[in-house]
């Protein structure tokens, strides 16, 4: 270890890791020390300080209910007409974040493999490339199409979209590029260990997607390109719509740089964040962990809650905005949570003490905007999320969710005698010919 390693180490609060070190079989140290190298560990002190157990959480004061659009029927295809014209221009492009860990869902892999019990096996990966080669149909043009993956999945990301049966894509689509990940911390501040020799690196929330996004030179290429707007969306939505028309068509046609969709929360005690105005009108995301439970449930005079948008990670912004996010620094959020990882004297498992881990939120950035839309869509057509292995939002709800999604198209189709499964290949959102907004 270089001295200049040795005393950022110290400097930081990190000693043990020196101590580790010094200590560790010579087979392991050179890959240790290469990994110690590789972490920002100012940038880890700061995150720590910043957003720390230590830290009192500043809640949003004064905050207040969003409005939200609802498209009637033609509205609808007004939109869908225009986004198809965009598409078809080559205006518009999807990034995909998917470098979380799932571990509330358990599988081991990514979260866009894992099974759902779907016709031909596919994943959710599988369902939005052909949701996306059915757009090219539509629109005569397949949109960019990028991945975020994480340090955990990077590989086995990789690995199945090289493997990948199905559908030709064009070549080089998707793009992959890695999220940045940060030490997992003990609550004074230490990094931990997995076993001897192996930094805890965990990935540090989605909020890294425009730095990377900026910096891997995907966002120049695409401006090059002439494409004006990015969608970006969470892997883990089985009713998830890539580069939505209709979306599209809204977006642009509001004069906002930044649009979001929502679903209604009827629930207070859904686990989802929701779209508010801050005190000063600017446009946010308040999790449901930062709503004291009175201001979760507050109602208005209609019956349903007071805020009532909830963020379903999807959104639509300029590329010129997302350049601009690239430059916002964003701030830590604080998770106390299990992290595998051992005593780095004597490798005992000490993962039943609970570690921190420290992220950054994409949406963190939206305050920034000039201006956020927000699209309220209906919960059964477009939101069916796979966080959990059982239940709620689990593999199997959200089939049930498609199931009966695709019942509903085909009954309005009028096709009794009809398998009950739609390939997306054949149809994006419920459409029936290849033109236009034919939807009977
Ligand atoms: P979640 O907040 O559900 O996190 O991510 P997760 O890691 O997938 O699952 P849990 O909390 O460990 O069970 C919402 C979306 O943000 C992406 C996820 O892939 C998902 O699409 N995400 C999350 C990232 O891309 N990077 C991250 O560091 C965290």
């Amino acid at each position: 270890m270089t001295n200049d390693l040795r005393q950022l180490l110290c400097e930081n609060g990190q000693d043990h890791l020196v101590a580790h070190l010094d200590r560790l079989e010579p087979s392991l140290h050179d890959n240790f020390c290469t990994e110690l190298e590789s972490v920002d560990w100012i940038r880890a002190t700061s995150m720590h300080r910043l957003a720390g157990p230590q830290v009192t959480p500043n809640l949003p004061a004064e905050l207040g209910p969003i409005p939200a659009s609802q498209l009637s029927g033609p509205e609808r295809d007004r939109c869908w007409d225009l986004g198809i014209d965009l598409l078809a221009k080559g205006k518009a492009a999807f990034v995909l974040m998917a470098g979380g860990q799932g571990s509330r869902l358990g599988f081991d892999g990514p979260k866009g493999a894992c099974p759902l019990g779907l016709p031909d096996d596919l994943v959710l990966f599988e369902i939005l490339v052909r949701r996306l080669l059915r757009l090219g149909e539509l629109s005569g043009t397949i949109p960019p199409f990028a991945v975020m993956t994480g340090p955990e999945n990077d590989a086995a990301t990789r690995e199945w979209f090289q493997k990948r049966q199905g559908p030709a894509v064009p070549p080089s689509w998707p793009v992959l590029f890695q999220q940045s990940a940060a030490p997992a911390l003990d609550q004074s501040g230490k990094a931990l260990l997995t076993k001897f020799g192996e930094l805890a690196l965990v990935p540090d929330g989605n909020g890294g997607i425009w730095e990377r996004l900026e910096r891997s030179g995907i966002l120049l290429a695409w401006k090059d390109q002439g494409v004006e707007w990015i969608h970006v969306a969470g892997v883990d939505n089985l009713l998830s719509l890539p580069c939505d028309p209709v979306f599209l068509g809204f977006a642009s046609d509001s004069g906002a740089p930044l649009s979001c969709k929502s679903v209604l929360r009827t629930d207070p005690s859904e686990k989802v964040g929701v779209y508010v105005l801050d005190g000063e009108g600017r446009p946010r995301v308040a999790e449901y962990t930062e709503l004291p439970p009175k201001t979760a449930a507050a109602t208005d005079v209609d019956g349903l809650p007071v805020f009532r948008e909830a963020n379903i990670a999807s959104h639509l912004l300029t590329l010129a905005l997302a350049r601009q996010f690239a430059g916002i620094n964003l701030p830590w959020h604080l998770a106390v949570k299990k992290i595998p990882h051992v005593d780095p004297a004597t490798g005992v498992d000490l993962t039943h003490q609970l570690g921190c881990k420290y992220e950054r939120f994409l949406f963190d950035a939206f305050p920034h905007a000039s201006g956020m839309s927000v699209l309220r869509v209906r919960r059964e057509q477009e939101f069916a999320p796979v966080k959990n292995a059982l239940g709620i939002d689990s593999p199997q709800s959200a089939r049930t969710a498609l199931e009966s999604l695709h019942r509903s198209w085909i009954s309005r189709w009028n096709l009794p005698e009809h398998s009950g499964w739609i390939d997306p290949l054949t149809s994006y959102a419920g459409e029936r010919e290849a033109k236009t907004a034919s939807w009977s």
